[in-house]
């Protein structure tokens, strides 16, 4: 049986860690082929030489346009087209403290690396998409802060907001194109970093609160990127897909 994403290729950022990595890992396997992108050389060096031919890895800041415009060069340079978009870098910063205490250089930051990065992404890769033969999907990977407040990273939060807003713009403008756009709104995953906090007790006891009862993993959201950027997904666009597990299970149970 055909992969689901034989012949087509895409651009991952913040691929060298966590669910940018797991994402990586599920395109290749799927068919594709990727240009990874992450200001994390070594951790990015590493992912190219396991995924070997099928991958080029690229030292790029998604906060400068040039990082960005350099990643979309690079996927027609080395494999002569571009399909897929995964906008997936993020920050989360100590300075973006509150919503009323985050610095100026705190926003400033997140919102280059969340929302301009995707911007930037938008006006370099969707003339490559429409200069192939397929249209294409740009998947933004956004996150549950938006729904529910945590006490600090107010900018983080907002500027998720935002990326989700012009991703519908995204689709609604370029949809008649061929270019679907669409958001993926991970709750909380258990990545490298994330294990580095919680302790095994911690993540269990959070695990028990939740109506799958076990705690995302990134290849839970991975899985859901390649479908959105897979021809399956042909007339999803403009869509925002929790991946959260369904959330907290019922407390109160009658
Ligand atoms: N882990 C979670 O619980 C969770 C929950 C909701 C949403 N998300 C979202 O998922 C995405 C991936 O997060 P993660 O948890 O895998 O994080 P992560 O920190 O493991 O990975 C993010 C990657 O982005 C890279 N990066 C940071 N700034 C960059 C820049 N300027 N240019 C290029 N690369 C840059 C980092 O080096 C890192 O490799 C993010 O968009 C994040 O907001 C994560």
């Amino acid at each position: 049986m055909a992969n689901r994403l034989d012949g087509k290729v895409a651009v991952v950022t913040g691929a060298a860690s966590g669910i940018g990595a797991a994402t990586a890992r599920v395109l290749v396997s799927e068919g594709a082929r990727v240009v990874l992108g992450d200001i994390n050389d070594g951790a990015l060096d590493k992912l190219v030489v396991e995924l070997g031919d099928s991958a080029v890895g690229l030292h790029a800041d998604v906060s400068r346009e040039e990082g960005v415009r350099s990643l979309v060069q690079a996927a027609l340079d080395s494999f002569g087209r571009l399909d897929v978009l995964d906008n997936n870098a993020a920050i989360e910063i100590p300075e973006d403290t509150g919503s009323s205490t985050s610095s100026n250089e705190a926003w400033q930051r997140t919102f280059d690396v969340t929302v301009m990065a995707a911007v930037w992404g938008a006006r370099h890769a969707i003339p490559a998409m429409l200069a192939g033969d397929g249209g294409g999907s740009i998947v933004h990977i956004s996150s549950g802060a938006v729904r529910y407040a945590t006490a600090t990273k107010a900018a983080y939060a907002a500027c998720k907001s935002a990326l989700e807003t012009f991703s519908l713009y995204i689709g609604a403008q370029h949809g008649a194109d061929g270019i679907r756009s669409n958001v993926v709104r991970p709750g909380f995953v258990l990545t490298e970093g994330v294990r580095e906090i919680f302790n095994e007790e911690q993540r269990q006891r959070f695990a028990d609160m939740l109506a799958l009862g076990r705690v995302c993993q990134p290849e839970d959201v991975a899985e859901t990127v390649a479908f959105l950027a897979s021809p399956a997904a042909g007339y999803v666009n403009c869509a925002v897909l929790d991946v959260d597990g369904g959330g907290a299970k019922p407390m109160i149970s009658w």
